[in-house]
């Protein structure tokens, strides 16, 4: 009987380790450089964690199972409720503003298809503490340069921005309370991939006759690119007293971010785009959405400002803003721009002996080259000169160091250098001060002893 894996879950062979650990350092690299402390959290948790708390799309997605222990229990199909939670706990005694980043995996039981699997990693960047557009515009600068810390540029990925808030106040101006708002962000979030007729149809059932004019409304609001078409647009919404107050703090926050977003000279890749509202359920602000520039696939990343969760997990009030890359589509966006490197397993060095009394020698000196960093390999069984040389070629090594009965009578060593075929002799006493120099300068082919 043959086992395969489940659907939508991938084996790692070393190949697609190495490029795990390619996208995982340039994402750890950029946190580091804004400054975040990386954290981590369980991978199971209390089914309850996310019933709610993520919204109904995520909830039908959950892997979730009742432990030994009869609890309710879910593999994590996200990070920012258990994040939440962490931060909350510990609210009093955390240094904020908190900048806090995660790499892990995550499980969701989609369809799998392009860029959806069911397990996969997302980096998670969160500003815990600061209620300003500032750390907005700091995080929506962090996902951007992450972005370009892989080669990607202004004419492979643009970042869309958009308001929840705008869009209460849009939604409260056609007299709409905050549950039938709920509904008809659902409606606007699956606009793009829905016929015109079958939204038309929805909004009916929440909107009546009102439906037509307010779904022209919506294609007004969600085609506008430029922030002066925004403001023109907010600005003529029928607003009143304390909401037209609203209103136009919320374009003063919107161009505080803007600026922010273009004094760190990366305006290029934003785009406003309302059309954005984000599936789950804890956003209240700014939300913003990372895609391939023609805007063709899925997201490569999502986020936006949750400032009532933290207190919904039983902390105290506590603004927030983050946002998850995923590894999925940013590995198939890399791949199609051919911006992946060519990844090179080589050992810096490869040892090659004549027969057995050497080889007791030849271990030694792995042992202490590999004991200061050096990648030292071997064959583990004994085998014919000519055979090791092959493989020692093979490797891709830069050096092969050669344990012959003559040498090792001298206390000596044969350096080759397999790239050029220039060779020496060194000290096997000296071979650790004189490898860096090799190293760093190789051998010429008419190199003599030493
Ligand atoms: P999300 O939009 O659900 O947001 O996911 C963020 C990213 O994770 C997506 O843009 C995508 O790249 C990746 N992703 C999601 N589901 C899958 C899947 N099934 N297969 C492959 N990749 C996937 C969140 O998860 C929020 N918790 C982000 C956040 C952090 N908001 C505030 N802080």
């Amino acid at each position: 009987m043959q086992f395969e894996s489940l659907p939508g879950f991938r084996e790692f062979y070393p190949e697609a380790c190495r490029l795990r650990n390619y996208i995982f350092s340039h994402w750890r690299k950029v946190a580091r450089c804004y400054c975040f402390s990386e954290y981590d959290a369980p991978v199971l948790e209390p089914l309850e964690l996310y019933i709610e708390k993520s919204g109904e799309e995520i909830v039908g997605q959950l892997f979730n199972f009742e432990d030994r222990g009869g609890r309710a229990v879910a593999l994590r199909p996200e990070m920012t409720p258990s994040l939440a939670r962490l931060v909350g706990a510990k609210a009093n005694s955390l240094k904020r503003p908190v900048k806090w980043f995660n790499i892990g995996e995550h499980y969701r039981y989609e369809r799998p298809q392009k860029g959806r699997l069911r397990a996969f990693y997302q980096f998670n960047v969160d500003i815990f503490g600061e209620a300003g557009p500032a750390a907005d515009a700091e995080l929506i600068c962090l996902l951007i340069q992450s972005l370009q810390s892989f080669g990607l540029g202004e004419a492979d990925f643009k970042l869309r921005l958009s308001d929840r808030d705008l869009w209460l106040l849009m939604l409260a101006s056609e007299g709409l309370d905050e549950a039938a708002s709920a509904k008809v962000l659902g409606i606007v979030d699956k606009l793009e991939r829905m016929e015109r007729a079958k939204a038309l149809e929805s909004l009916s059932a929440i909107l009546g006759e009102q439906a037509e004019s307010f779904l022209g409304q919506v294609e007004r609001l969600t085609t506008i690119r430029d922030f002066a078409g925004l403001r023109a647009f907010v600005e003529a919404l029928p607003l009143e007293g304390a909401r037209q107050e609203a209103a136009r703090q919320r374009l003063a926050e919107w161009t505080a971010l803007m600026e922010h977003v273009e004094a760190a000279g990366l305006m290029a890749f934003l785009q406003i785009d309302l059309g954005i509202v984000r599936g789950l359920a804890y956003y209240t602000g700014f939300v913003f959405e990372a895609f391939e520039a023609s805007g063709e696939g899925r997201a490569l990343a999502g986020g936006g400002r949750y400032d009532a969760l933290v207190k919904k997990l039983g902390g105290p009030e506590m603004p927030a803003v983050g946002f998850a890359m995923g590894d999925v589509t940013l590995i198939d966006l890399l791949e199609s721009k051919a911006l992946l490197p060519k990844f090179v397993d080589a050992p810096d060095i490869v040892i090659v002996m004549v027969g057995a009394d050497e080889r007791k020698l030849a271990l030694l000196d792995a042992a202490s080259l590999r004991a200061v960093g050096y990648q030292v390999n071997y064959p583990l069984k004994e085998q014919g000169f000519g055979k090791q040389f092959k493989a020692a070629n093979q490797s891709g090594a830069r050096f092969a160091l050669i344990y012959g009965t003559d040498e090792l009578a001298r206390g000596a060593v044969k350096v080759k250098d397999l790239t050029s075929g220039g060779e020496c002799e060194i000290r096997r006493s000296d071979l650790l001060q004189t490898l860096p120099e090799l190293i760093e300068h190789g051998l010429m082919a008419d190199d003599g002893a030493r």
